[in-house]
């Protein structure tokens, strides 16, 4: 039966649809609002409006659950690489055996950059951002891979995808080498995605860099924790950017842009550049708890709090696991991982952030992560982007695919002056 909500304006009473998701989420579905009221809704943040129907990602907030495609992601980090989450997202199920060959043959063919690019990694600011260059040069992809025109929408859409799964992290690893003034490290066509990209970063000319199998299974699951998270802030800015149409490498520049943010992605260097603060100050985390509790200090404990989570962050409890277990195996000490777990324990039970629902979130332990395989901390956002790509595509295939397809323009409430007529420069006062 359908389920219908009641809306009374003017004493007049309208009937709104409500549907349903498949794990029981209700909505109502406002759609025709506007044409049949005259009223637009207002919600700033978008906190309580669904931006489409997906069937990608499952989260339930309170419950600290997380499924791609319907599998927990306790279990894809457990059993899956990143590679094969990748191909869930974005084809909707496992692969076989051959699938996910196939798969992995074409990320190797497509893993090289174009030479001629390397004159604008050359050419950047030695201290800039590598968020900003990774934006600009997946924006310029287009310009080196330009459509033909005699290829299908599909044969181009399924090139494009696998050019970028594979050259993003071929130009995340070359900037890095470049700024640093190192010889660059080519792809090598017998290692897998993530020891290909540990090996781009690290080896070179003098000191060859040995392959350890649980930093490649470390740096696996945190790409599988990072690979989508429904309609947070840069996946509905791939999806509003690429609803005007323009091509996949543009919508996943913005994407990337978004991601820059300290609130969203940003947030995994802010932690450790904390923690960092905290450790120089003496180790005490008290002083920074209060100043996130004063309401007069603009200061957010970086690590904590969530959109959507208002339980544990599941995404964090296995980071942290996996944090144990690297840096027990392949460093010395880190101060840093005693001090996050001294701030978790004090936080947690702190009256401020039990009464706001304030819990560490992945970012909390990812950074950490990332030092242990001597990531540098300008670079944490850039793996960040790499584990999100597969779920900016999805999403942006799924927005592409969905029968009702609009462009995304929301709309105002407009608060400015009245009409009012144009004042002569020399009558101004
Ligand atoms: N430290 C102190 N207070 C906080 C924090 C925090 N980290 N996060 C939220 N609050 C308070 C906030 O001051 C507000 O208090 P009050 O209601 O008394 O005014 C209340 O909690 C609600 O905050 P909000 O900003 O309205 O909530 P939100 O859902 O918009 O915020 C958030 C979500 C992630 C932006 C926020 O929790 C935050 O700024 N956290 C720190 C940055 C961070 O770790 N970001 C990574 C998020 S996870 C990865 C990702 O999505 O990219």
């Amino acid at each position: 039966m359908e389920q219908i909500a009641k809306l009374v304006v003017d004493g007049k009473t309208f009937e709104l649809p409500i549907i349903t998701g498949s794990e029981g989420e209700r909505a109502v579905d406002i759609s025709r609002l506007r044409q049949e009221t005259g009223l637009v809704t207002l919600d700033p943040g978008f906190v309580n409006t669904a931006n489409c129907q997906s069937c990608i990602t499952f989260v339930d907030g309170e419950k600290g659950i997380l499924r791609y495609r319907g599998i927990p992601v306790e279990q894809l980090a457990e059993h899956s690489r990143f590679v094969e989450t990748a191909y869930l997202l974005i084809n909707g199920e496992l692969p076989t055996h051959e699938q996910l060959n196939r798969f992995s043959v074409l990320l190797n063919d497509h893993s090289l950059v174009h030479e001629d690019m390397r004159a604008f990694f050359e050419n950047f600011p030695r201290w800039a951002h590598p968020m900003g260059i990774l934006s600009s040069m997946v924006n310029a992809l287009r310009a080196f891979y330009p459509e033909i025109p005699e290829r299908s929408e599909e044969e181009e859409i399924n090139i494009t995808v696998t050019r970028l799964l594979s050259k993003l992290r071929t130009m995340a690893a070359l900037s890095y080498k470049i700024l640093r003034g190192h010889k660059v490290i080519y792809p090598r066509q017998e290692l897998p995605y993530a020891a290909n990209f540990l090996n781009m970063m690290f080896d070179s000319p003098v000191r060859s860099y040995e392959i350890d199998e649980d930093v490649v299974k470390a740096l696996n699951v945190f790409w599988i924790l990072h690979a989508d998270h429904e309609q947070n802030c840069s996946t509905a800015a791939v999806r509003l950017v690429g609803s005007a149409k323009v091509n996949l490498y543009a919508a996943i520049s913005a994407g990337i842009s978004a991601l820059w943010g300290p609130l969203h992605g940003g947030a995994n260097q802010a932690v450790v550049e904390m923690l960092r603060e905290i450790h120089e100050s003496g180790s005490d985390p008290n002083p920074f708890l209060a100043r996130a509790r004063d309401k007069n200090d603009p200061f957010r404990l970086a690590g904590f709090g969530h959109r959507v989570y208002k339980a544990y962050d599941p995404r964090g409890r296995i980071m942290k696991g996996v944090c144990d277990k690297v840096l027990g195996k392949v460093t010395r000490e880190d101060p840093l991982l005693d001090i996050a777990k001294r701030l978790e324990e004090v936080a947690l039970k702190d009256p401020y952030f039990i009464d706001h629902n304030l819990y560490p979130n992945i970012d909390f332990y990812s950074g950490i992560l990332l030092r242990a395989i001597r990531i540098p901390t300008n670079m944490f956002t850039v793996m960040f982007a790499i584990g999100r790509l597969p779920g900016w595509i999805s999403q942006w295939k799924e927005s592409m695919e969905t029968p009702h397809w609009k462009m995304q323009r929301p709309r105002q409430i407009y608060t400015g002056p009245e009409e009012k007529d144009y004042v002569p420069i020399e009558k101004r006062g």
